[in-house]
């Protein structure tokens, strides 16, 4: 298991080297590519411009879900502090997809003047996000041990003493991006790693007014947009492709069916793509999409046969006052 403190995980070597041929993103981009629906799994998003791109939407008016989770990690804190810290223990927090930890620390603040023992351990890919963290926590809660794991949440875990108590942490709706079999097996892989007693606080939005969920992944700043065609430019970067960036366009849809917003990148015209690195092309026709992002919105119900399914009980949804967003607390019995 490859642990980086803050200072390696962030040396300035990484951020000017070349950047390596990831084959779990070659495996991806195939196989996505050459689909009747072409796909792309969105945890390739989050290159450094992703993550930047990806902190500009949660400041903007119409992304509520960053908002109202940070509304209840402030206004909810000793809620959550009594589920996490119910007794004097030292605690293990574990976030997995953390970003630049612009809500999290809030509730690590909450947990330390409320006296409760901790160490933070921070899992990302993204370098960028994890930079940003680990400035965060220095400035703003120095006391407080940040251990920064670059990687992916599906293979890595962090070194933890077997008798401390462990509480995993998924928030920013992470979930709802994953298609339904992949979140109930990272639940399951949480719930390997964690004993009896342990929780996992869980971040998912709620289904609600579809016009605001659409919004959300509409907006008519065009950042989401930027987001959203940026990761065509990572690709063009790092499998040596040569997608012309203004012949795709963003598109977002909501169902109230099914509670999914969907993003999509449209090929406005026929057209050929090819990589030099994978010695392959991709045609697409005019109109044709490739599905980027799922962003699933739930019911309790919903929460509720997910965290069974992962192996979890649900203890407590904690919610902001219009019930918009939850952050579920999963107990591991
Ligand atoms: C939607 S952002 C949420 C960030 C943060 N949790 C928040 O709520 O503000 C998703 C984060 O998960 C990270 N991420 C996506 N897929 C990942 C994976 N497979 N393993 C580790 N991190 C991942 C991204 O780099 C990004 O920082």
């Amino acid at each position: 298991m490859e642990f980086l403190d803050i200072t390696t995980a962030l040396a300035p070597a990484e951020a000017t080297s070349p950047t390596p041929v990831d084959a779990d993103m070659v495996k991806d981009v195939v196989s996505g590519l050459s689909a009747t629906q072409k796909f792309l799994p969105s945890r390739w998003f989050y290159d450094d411009e992703g993550s930047r791109l990806f902190q500009k939407i949660m400041i903007m008016p119409s992304y509520y879900p960053s908002r109202v989770e940070h509304e209840i990690l402030v206004r909810r804190a000793q809620d959550l502090v009594r589920w996490i810290a119910p007794s004097s223990g030292e605690v293990d927090l574990i976030e997995l997809g953390c970003g630049d930890g612009t809500k999290t620390v809030s509730l690590c603040t909450a947990l330390h003047d409320a006296g409760v023992p901790l160490a933070f351990h921070a899992i990302d890919v993204s370098a960028h996000a994890l930079a940003e963290l680990s400035t965060r926590f220095k400035h703003e809660l120095p006391q407080v041990a940040v251990h920064a794991l670059r990687g992916d949440y599906f293979q890595r875990w962090p070194s933890v003493y077997a008798l401390r108590k462990q509480v995993a942490m998924f928030l920013g709706s992470n979930i709802g991006n994953l298609p339904i079999a992949q979140a109930i097996g990272l639940l399951k892989r949480i719930r390997s790693r964690l004993k009896r007693g342990d929780l996992l606080l869980l971040g998912v939005d709620l289904q609600k007014d579809p016009r605001a969920v659409l919004a959300a992944y509409n907006d008519v700043e065009g950042v989401t947009a930027q987001f959203n065609l940026n990761l065509l430019s990572r690709l063009n970067r790092e499998l040596g492709m040569n997608f012309d960036l203004t012949a795709f366009r963003h598109y977002a849809c909501y169902s109230p069916i099914d509670g999914a917003a969907r993003s999509f990148l449209v090929s406005t015209v026929e057209q050929t793509v090819r990589s030099t690195q994978l010695a392959r092309t991709f045609h697409f026709r005019a109109g044709e999409t490739i599905y980027t992002e799922q962003s699933q919105k739930y019911t309790f119900d919903t929460v509720e046969e997910l965290a069974a399914s992962g192996g979890f009980t649900v203890c407590d949804h904690i919610t902001d006052a219009r019930e918009w967003y939850s952050i579920s607390v999963l107990g591991a019995h």
